[in-house]
């Protein structure tokens, strides 16, 4: 490596293999339309991990578990003692989600390992592909679910008490998930990792529109999220005079409308989203009696962010009309830069092996956020497809997808010698 030779792991990545191994992914949960939904811990997912426990069974590598469902792929290293070097990134979809996002980093890390295997590199530390549970918050919010219980950053208890939609508890929904690989060992959370590097799709149009196959990636942009809960009466549609009512959907859309105003940035940097609404009871007859909705802020500057943030409780609770209305901060994480080191690394495999680079700041959420609370932390994006993502459209070659494999590979090696 020093020669600037890229190492022999890195020419070992096969990619049909890993296109195949996407594809093959790609059915569990798949949609008519092209894309997928195998939100966390249902019944795709459990179908997904018995697919990647086969796979990990071919490579003759063993799974280990965690409390939290995070599944562990582990090769070992030269070094009983020495913490792994872990890459990986998560399973779960959004309803109509994509073929890549997250699916791209787990099979990318066990593209990894079989070149590993099949150039016999053996490593100091042991490398472990990682896929965290619930990485969306798509059914259970908010994501990054896993990797916050692994790294500490919340508590376990907390997270198995939350239920979905329907009322099924984390706890409940994880029975199936991890009834579906008995024979992998259990290990705590929060075992020491010695670094995290996770490959991903950019997610957006930047490396495509500068022609760049490898995105470098520099940090993650920060968020705060929330919870708005709105109650109001049900009444007789016909007959409640409209004095009298406590209409709990003209609230919340008043709310939406104030917040979507405060949010514009003559900039276009902030990202406003209310991805999730919820009416009750939601007949046409009824005044709607209760609706709850998500708030998603999002900067890369932390203060912009904060003072965003801050707005959401007094403009909703300016739109009240009556009802009983509530804001919970669900999430809130500072944007983050990653290590140096982690991305000096990355930056100069790229450059090794000859591929077109850039330095990059993620603006969409990753497990990372969590694993840089712990360990040195970086990135790999690949292309996607006009940027497209949470989409079922979302699309991105083969080449790309490989070529980020083999930078992964030989960030792998190099950090995992260390
Ligand atoms: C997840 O996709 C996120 O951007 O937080
Ligand atoms: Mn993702
Ligand atoms: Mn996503």
């Amino acid at each position: 490596m020093a020669d600037g030779t890229p190492v022999s792991a890195s020419r070992a990545v096969d990619e049909e293999r890993l296109w195949n191994r996407l594809m093959e992914l790609a059915r569990c949960g798949a949609l008519p339309g092209g894309g997928v939904n195998r939100q966390a811990l249902t019944e795709p997912e459990v179908q997904a991990r018995l697919l990647l426990a086969r796979w990990a069974e071919e490579l003759g590598l063993p799974v280990l578990v965690d409390e939290i469902g995070n599944f562990f792929v582990r090769r070992h290293g030269t070094d009983p003692s020495a913490a792994p070097v872990m890459t990986g990134s998560h399973i779960d979809t959004v309803p109509a989600g994509g073929r890549f996002d997250g699916s791209y980093g787990v099979l990318a890390g066990f593209e990894v390992l079989q070149a590993l295997e099949a150039s016999a590199t053996s490593t100091r530390r042991p490398v472990e592909v990682a896929v965290w549970t619930n990485e969306e918050g798509a059914r259970f919010a908010p994501g990054q679910m896993g990797s916050a219980a692994f790294v500490g950053a919340r508590r376990l208890a907390d997270i198995l008490a939350m239920s979905d939609r329907d009322g099924v508890t984390v706890a409940q929904a994880l029975e199936p998930i991890l009834a579906a690989t008995p024979r992998a060992a259990r290990r705590p959370l929060g075992t020491p990792v010695a670094a995290f590097v996770e490959a991903h799709i950019e997610q957006g149009p930047a490396l495509e529109a500068a022609g760049c196959t490898i995105g470098v990636v520099t940090g993650i942009q920060g968020r705060r999220s929330f919870l708005v809960d709105v109650q109001g009466e049900a009444a007789h549609g016909g007959t409640a005079p409209q004095s009298a009512r406590r209409d709990a959907l003209l609230a919340a859309t008043a709310m939406i409308h104030d917040l979507e105003r405060a949010m514009r940035d003559p900039q276009d940097r902030v990202r406003f989203t209310v991805g999730a609404f919820d009416v009750e009871p939601n007949a046409p007859l009824v005044v709607p009696a209760r609706v709850r909705f998500t708030v998603d802020v999002r900067h890369p500057e932390n203060a912009v962010m904060e003072r965003l943030g801050d707005q959401v409780g007094d403009i909703c609770l300016r739109h009240a009309r009556g009802c009983v209305v509530s804001v919970t901060e669900n999430a809130r994480a500072p944007s983050i830069s990653f290590s140096e080191e982690v991305v000096n690394t990355v930056e100069s495999a790229a450059s090794r092996l000859g591929l077109r680079h850039m330095r990059i700041f993620s603006l969409a959420g990753h497990d990372s956020r969590e694993l840089f609370k712990v360990c040195p932390t970086g990135m790999i994006f690949v292309p996607c497809k006009a940027g497209v993502s949470h989409n079922e459209a979302e699309s991105a070659t083969a080449a790309d997808l490989a070529a980020g494999a083999r930078v992964l590979a030989e960030v792998v090696v190099e950090l995992a010698n260390r």
